[in-house]
């Protein structure tokens, strides 16, 4: 009954769920630098490398995190199909994710960005700030990453969960 009304319940904890996927490094090295981050600042964060992480995972991490990163290289114009299985899955399962981002790479253009937002209607969330950059990230690119995680922070602070 007590994990019945856990489940229930509105409160999640102070968790950073990043379903990530990464072809070349670029999307990985803005979620590597984004947990170390993260984890400076007293966030708890799971990086889920979708290459090897079964679906059964990110449904169970999903359960408690306040946040979710999805971070995806554009492929054929929009996520990578690892990226859509994972965002449909969260869509669908609907949980108490409060602070969405995306975060990623592309090499001419494509809409991401627009795809991924279209796939989260369930979601009752606050959208942080995405962050789509060409290729590697470069120094501007890891400031910016600097202020979704400081926006991350004090939405958790807010919250009374850090
Ligand atoms: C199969 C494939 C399809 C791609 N399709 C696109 C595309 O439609 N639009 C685009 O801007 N870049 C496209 N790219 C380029 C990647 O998005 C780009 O290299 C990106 O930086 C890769 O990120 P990653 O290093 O995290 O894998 C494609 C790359 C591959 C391998």
């Amino acid at each position: 009954m007590d994990a019945y009304a856990d489940w229930t319940s509105d409160s999640s904890k102070n968790e950073v769920i990043i379903p990530y996927i990464s072809m070349h490094g670029s999307t990985e090295r803005m979620v590597n630098y984004l947990v170390d981050v993260l984890i400076k600042k007293g966030v708890n964060v799971k990086p889920l490398n979708l290459t090897y992480t079964d679906m059964g995972e990110v449904a169970l991490e999903l359960v408690d995190a306040t946040t979710m990163i999805i971070a995806s290289p554009t492929v054929l114009t929009g996520p990578h199909p690892s990226v859509v299985y994972a965002t449909y899955l969260a869509n669908a399962l609907r949980p108490k994710l409060k602070y969405v981002s995306v975060i990623g790479s592309y090499g001419w253009g494509g809409r991401m960005l627009e795809q991924i937002e279209g796939m989260i209607k369930n979601l009752k969330v606050e959208t942080i700030e995405p962050l789509i950059i060409k290729g590697f990230p470069k120094e501007d690119d890891y400031k910016k990453l600097d202020e979704i995680a400081e926006q991350i922070f004090q939405r958790h602070s807010e919250l009374g969960i850090v």
